[in-house]
């Protein structure tokens, strides 16, 4: 885990050291906390979203799922990145990265957690080679790193989408130029319980 930030310009005013936090790889432990700090954040319409379709049954991208942890363990925020086909060009598909959701605890909002899982995000998807990524979001917020919907004008999300806030960071120059075409999963489907164990037992077999 990274060293601890403070969610405060003037963190030595506040008694709560719980404030303190790190971002690191989200663990297994926190996917509880995350569902409920996910319905906290976004409401119970967040499974109904187009990008909803593409997380889907599917795992994050490989060492690009976040957490904002607090010095007591308690989660304050969180953020994936997923595997996609950003359309086609040429007849090839485009890969890229689909971020979201992004979502910091509600009583912790507008202290810098969201911008500092989102730099984080965007410096371990460029780190790891990724070349572009894509969001659903308000261009107003992320447009302060990078985002916006000029690179998107081809693309399509699979379900209803405002085009304006169909936004992207081109990590390599030019990455999603001539890019068009729905926006489809490309990351590896996640097991269900049951499918686990059937491998864990055809493993041993
Ligand atoms: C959006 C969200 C992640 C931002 O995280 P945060 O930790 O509150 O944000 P930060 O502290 O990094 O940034 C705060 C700044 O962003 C602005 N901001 C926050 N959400 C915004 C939005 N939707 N549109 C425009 N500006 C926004 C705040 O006004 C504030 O502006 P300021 O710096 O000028 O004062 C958080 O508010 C959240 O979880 N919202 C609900 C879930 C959601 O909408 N997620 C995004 C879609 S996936």
């Amino acid at each position: 885990m990274g060293v601890f930030m403070s969610a405060f310009p003037h963190a030595a005013a506040f008694e709560n050291a719980a404030r303190l936090f790190a971002i690191g790889a989200e663990q297994p432990h926190q996917i509880d906390a995350r569902e409920a700090l996910l319905d906290r954040a976004m409401g119970p319409g967040r499974t109904r979203k187009s990008s909803e379709a593409i997380r889907q049954g599917r795992l994050p991208a490989e060492g690009l799922a976040f957490s904002a942890t607090a010095g007591d363990g308690s989660l304050m925020g969180t953020v994936r990145l997923w595997n996609i086909e950003a359309g086609a060009r040429d007849g090839s598909p485009v890969p890229a990265l689909l971020l979201g959701p992004l979502a910091v605890d509600p009583q912790l909002a507008g202290t810098g957690i969201g911008a500092a899982l989102m730099r984080h995000a965007i410096a371990e998807a460029a780190r790891l080679g990724h070349d572009a990524i894509v969001l659903v979001g308000d261009p107003e917020y992320y447009a302060r790193f990078g985002f916006c919907a000029d690179a998107t004008a081809a693309l399509a999300m699979p379900g209803p989408f405002e085009s304006r806030r169909l936004l992207a960071l081109e990590l390599a120059p030019d990455h999603l130029r001539g890019a068009s075409g729905i926006i489809a999963p490309a990351g590896p489907p996640a097991l269900t319980a049951q499918a686990s164990s059937q491998l864990l037992l055809a493993d041993v077999a």
